[in-house]
């Protein structure tokens, strides 16, 4: 089928990279915001009796969605046969539960939204904990990449005796996969979260990894609270400076700056977050599906 890839602000050069990945051409929209903060958006390629890609990382989801939602629906009234979206980062997936009384469930919400829009989604590492599978809250086909592959091949490629240490219990599902891939010990701990949003990590007995280096892996980073309670105990262990290491690079304002302060070493993450940690390239993972539902 003529496919064609467009990107959302802030998608370009994860865009890019994919369209020279894929062989699908890139096309043009030009988008800007009004002064009173509503969004324009014109679609300068032909997208008549094409199938769409469009691209569009989720992380500061409520700034991202209508534009992406006004493109969706802009090329299928401009021709366009079938329309998909790449989302390396999928927003919204953590308040899967009602928490306390009267919580809205956003990710329902946001997945029910979405699946109006597009017809397929391709995603990275979404935050599966309660919910097993996408299917659970998107209506559309999709498929998930892993990224445990990338992250050990890095891991075997830059730390030196590393053991994996997961914050907390959600955790394990990826520290053993990346872990087992990277042939190193992993250590889970676990993680409390109060009310006012401090979170605790218990501390685990490190005692039998003193000569190896820590390397903290998580799928998100967004405040660094987790990462930075899990670093505390390593510093205090005399370990190396742990690695920190994650999929989805959020970071929130001066998150990596706490992170640093409380003994990090080197920070690195995929790209499905653009920041300057990025290290880890990931769209080369996307290509087959992308493949599979645009051509
Ligand atoms: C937890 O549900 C996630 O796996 C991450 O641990 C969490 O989102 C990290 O958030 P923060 O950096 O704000 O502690």
């Amino acid at each position: 089928m003529n496919t064609l890839m467009l990107a959302l602000p802030g998608s370009d050069a994860f865009a890019g990279r994919l369209s020279e990945l894929t062989g699908i051409p890139l096309g043009r929209v030009e988008s800007h915001r009004f002064p009173d903060g509503e969004a324009y958006l014109r679609v300068e390629s032909d997208c008549r009796d094409r199938s769409l890609v469009l691209v569009c990382t989720l992380d500061r989801p409520d700034d991202k969605l209508l534009p992406l939602i006004f493109l969706a629906d802009a090329v299928r009234d401009l021709g366009a046969v079938r329309v998909g979206l790449v989302a390396p980062y999928l927003a919204y997936m953590r308040q899967d539960r009602r928490f306390q009384q009267g919580e809205a469930v956003t990710s329902r919400t946001f997945a029910g939204l979405l699946s109006r829009y597009v017809e397929w989604l391709v995603t990275v590492d979404p935050h599966l904990h309660r919910y097993t599978s996408l299917a659970q809250i998107y209506s559309i086909p999709n498929r998930v990449v892993h990224a445990a592959e990338p992250l050990a091949a890095w891991i075997k490629a830059h730390v030196d005796r590393p053991v994996l240490i997961g914050p907390d219990e959600e955790s394990k599902q990826w520290i053993a996969a990346v872990a087992e891939r990277a042939a190193a010990p992993y250590v889970v701990l676990r993680k409390v979260r109060h009310a006012d949003g401090t979170v605790e990590v218990s501390s685990p007995d490190l005692a039998a990894q003193r000569k190896r280096t820590p390397v903290v892996l998580d799928d998100i980073v967004s405040s660094a609270g987790t990462m930075i309670e899990t670093v505390k105990p390593l510093v205090a262990a005399h370990m190396r400076p742990p690695v920190c290491l994650a999929v989805h690079a959020l970071f929130s304002k001066a998150a990596e700056e706490k992170l640093r302060r409380a003994g990090a070493g080197r920070i690195a993450s995929t790209t499905t977050v653009p920041h300057a940690s990025n290290a880890i390239d990931i769209a080369p993972l996307l290509v087959p599906a992308v493949k599979e539902f645009a051509l």
